[in-house]
């Protein structure tokens, strides 16, 4: 959806713009390839990704400095930078394929690798404590937060199995609770491993940060774009647009949610579930 995300996000030709994900620098690099006079932040928790944004983003480095951080902690990220408003933030939430598709990090059930799946790999917690040592209660409260409606079997069939190995023996676990129906649209391990992502990453609680903060860091008529990628999320930014267009901070542009074009989904399937919302800063009373 970077055509999309593009046509929300820039108004201003010479314009400072943030891009609180920067990942791989996809979304990146077609902002300072599309505007040659802006400016560019980009944000990662994660070390590795900024190492490869870094790399791909070299030839424009004169306009563009990278921050290890997480987005949480806007606005006070950008005072080392004397940056003041921002006249676009974007915000590509999730997982890159960088990090999905090394097992060493432990994000994918398709293949064997440590539990892990921290983003900033100097967090504190990872989903080996969590699926090792969390309560029945606490993983099944974890696991129904992400929709999983065989939550609490799930969370029995975890716990009666410890210790568990590594994304493997959890994906056999979690799939063996399972009676085979047929073909399936999604396997049965997706919510399982989301929900742990989730809590290991803190994603709820940093995302609300970032979206209390979005009215602070954009100047009058600067815009927000944000990408999520399953339904929770998706919900708390739709709520967060609202909530703070009542109070008179934003203007909602998508009326309703974007989503990926049908072609868009063929040449990259993990593009069909991405949600897209923007909004715009409105002038001070
Ligand atoms: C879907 S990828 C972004 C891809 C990017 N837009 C591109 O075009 O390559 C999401 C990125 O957000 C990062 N991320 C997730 N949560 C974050 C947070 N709280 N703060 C900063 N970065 C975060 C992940 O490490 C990952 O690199």
């Amino acid at each position: 959806m970077v055509e999309e995300a593009l046509s929300y996000l820039l108004t201003r030709p010479d314009g400072l713009y943030l891009d609180a994900t920067v990942g791989l620098g996809g979304h990146a690099e077609a902002i300072l390839r599309r505007l040659p006079g802006c400016r560019l932040i980009g944000v990662d928790k994660d070390p590795m990704a900024l190492e490869f944004a870094q790399e791909r983003l070299r030839p424009y480095m004169n306009r563009l400095t990278l921050i290890r951080s997480s987005y949480a902690d806007l606005p006070q990220l950008l005072e080392p930078q004397g940056a003041g408003p921002v006249s676009g933030v974007l915000a590509d939430l999730g997982v890159s394929s960088l990090q999905l598709d090394a097992p060493e990090r432990g994000f994918s059930f398709q293949q064997a690798g440590p539990l892990d799946m921290r983003m900033d790999p100097s967090s504190p917690l990872t989903a080996a404590d969590i699926v090792n040592h969390w309560s029945e209660r606490e993983l099944a409260d974890l696991l129904r937060r992400a929709d999983e409606p065989r939550a609490h079997k799930i969370a029995r069939a975890i716990v009666r199995s410890r210790p568990v190995r590594d994304t493997a023996h959890l994906a056999a676990i979690v799939t063996g609770t399972r009676k085979a129906k047929g073909r399936q649209k999604l396997h049965p391990a997706t919510r399982t491993f989301l929900a742990l992502r989730i809590a290991v990453n803190r994603e709820e609680e940093e995302l609300e940060q970032f979206l209390l903060r979005v009215p602070v860091i954009l100047h009058p008529g600067g815009r927000a774009v944000v990408i999520s990628f399953h339904s929770l999320e998706d919900r708390q930014v739709k709520h967060a647009f609202r909530r703070e267009a009542a109070a008179g901070r934003l203007r909602i542009l998508t009326k309703k949610v974007v989503r990926p074009s049908d072609e868009e989904v063929a040449a990259n399937p993990r593009a069909r579930s991405a949600r897209l919302r923007a909004a715009e800063r409105l002038e001070e009373e």
